[in-house]
């Protein structure tokens, strides 16, 4: 690419980098520039290195060190990109990057990713496997580091957001691998490479449990207001969507059954199959442990986030509505038909009638919904295993950016 040595420009033809994002044993194919005010000019961009193979690496390295701010052009943000994609566990491992960098850093290359294989088209198997190999390539580099409990001072700053599918999923990934690693002998691996394959299929499976909601239709899943029972029961698809979605991509069955089994409850009252505690895989109790406790601390267009604190109570509380709650579910279960039964296809007057009755149906189904929701909120404890939720409270207590003590 064709780029000049100086530039005159107000700083948005430029993109500040880290100079310790430069891994000075991979040699760099971008420019680096440096940025001097310039008056009414705005500011001048001179180039501070073209090409890295002509300086010797130690010098290199003492350069990185003494440079606090650098640029490139934004011709060469892709270049960059991906330099940092292949370069991302020197990143993650660099001691003298802080922990919030690395995060917002892994953050958006993990987004990118994500988001390629939410907007992949599945028919075109050649490149939806494409987008699944860059999720694992990027992992792989960055499993390390997330599954390090100290990575959970840099995870506990993205508490408390706006509910965003990919986020979401990203974070899932990140707990699971923590967790996992914290408490390996659960799954009876100690370390080496079994381990981290252990490790790396748990993250993988966290990235993409969701995909499913890709098939769910738009108005629906981004729906302002409380989803009615049908639109629940269409909801709760999403697992299948994503285990079939995923079914011939060669993801592990132990990434398969978090997928699946995401939404399985420990006293059968879950979903897709209401498999009893027995039948769950451990794998898919930690997913759906997780799943809950960042879909609780997010915030949502229709309520607000509870802190950690708030959201473990709820989840570790025993649910003095639970025969109310469980016949809720079964009836959203039983009505899912509701909406057709409100076919009109008769006389004006009939048609009048019936569409009343449509919506006195939907009015009451709405009512429903909103006394399940609230009375979820009550406990959940019914839903997780006590063993492994406790385990999972003393594993995120360990970091001090979560206030935990007295959860338990
Ligand atoms: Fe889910």
């Amino acid at each position: 690419m064709d780029l000049q040595i100086e530039y005159f420009n107000d700083g948005t033809a430029f993109h500040e980098i880290d100079p310790l994002s430069i891994n000075p044993e991979n040699l760099i194919d971008f420019s680096i520039y440096e940025k001097q005010s310039c008056g009414t000019q705005g500011f001048r961009f001179r180039c501070l290195l073209v090409d890295s193979h002509s300086i010797p690496r130690q010098r290199l390295m003492e350069l990185l060190r003494f440079w606090k701010k650098v640029y490139i052009h934004k011709k060469q943000l892709k270049i960059y990109n991906e330099y940092l994609n292949n370069n991302l566990a020197y990143f993650l491992k660099h001691d003298e990057i802080d922990i919030v960098k690395k995060t917002e850093t892994l953050i958006d290359l993990s987004t990118d990713v994500v988001k390629e294989c939410f907007k992949t088209n599945f028919s075109i198997t050649k490149d939806f496997k494409k987008s699944i190999d860059n999720v694992q390539r990027l992992l792989a580099q960055a499993i390390e580091f997330i599954s390090d409990i100290n990575s959970l001072n840099g995870i506990a700053d993205l508490i408390g957001h706006d509910y965003e599918t990919h986020l979401h999923s990203i974070k899932v990934g990140w707990l699971m691998a923590t967790f996992i690693n914290a408490n390996r002998e659960l799954f009876g691996v100690q370390r080496g490479p079994e381990l981290k394959g252990l490790l790396l299929q748990a993250a993988v499976a966290g990235f993409l449990h969701d995909i499913g909601k890709i098939k769910i239709p738009q108005n629906i899943l981004g729906k302002k207001g409380k989803l009615d029972n049908l639109e629940y029961i269409i909801i709760q698809c999403h697992t299948a969507y994503s285990a079939s979605i995923l079914f011939d991509t060669g993801l592990s069955k132990f990434s398969m059954q978090a997928i699946l089994y995401h939404h399985e409850n420990e006293d059968g009252s879950g979903y897709p199959s209401g498999l009893g505690c027995e039948q769950i895989p451990l794998i898919a109790k930690v997913c759906h442990i997780v799943d809950v406790f960042d879909a609780l601390t997010s915030k949502r267009h229709y309520k607000e986030s509870k802190t950690p604190f708030e959201a473990l109570k709820i989840m570790i509380g025993e649910n003095p509505y639970l025969d109310t709650l469980k016949k809720f579910e079964q009836e959203a279960v039983e009505n899912k038909k509701t909406p057709l039964t409100a076919i009109v296809r008769d006389d004006y007057d009939i048609k009048l009638r019936r569409l009343r009755e449509k919506e006195i149906i939907e009015e009451e189904a709405k009512k429903r919904v909103e006394v399940r929701m609230k009375l979820r909120d009550k406990g959940m404890s019914h839903c997780f295993n006590k063993e492994l939720l406790k385990r999972f409270i003393h594993t995120i207590n360990q970091s001090e950016s979560f206030e935990l003590s007295g959860v338990l």
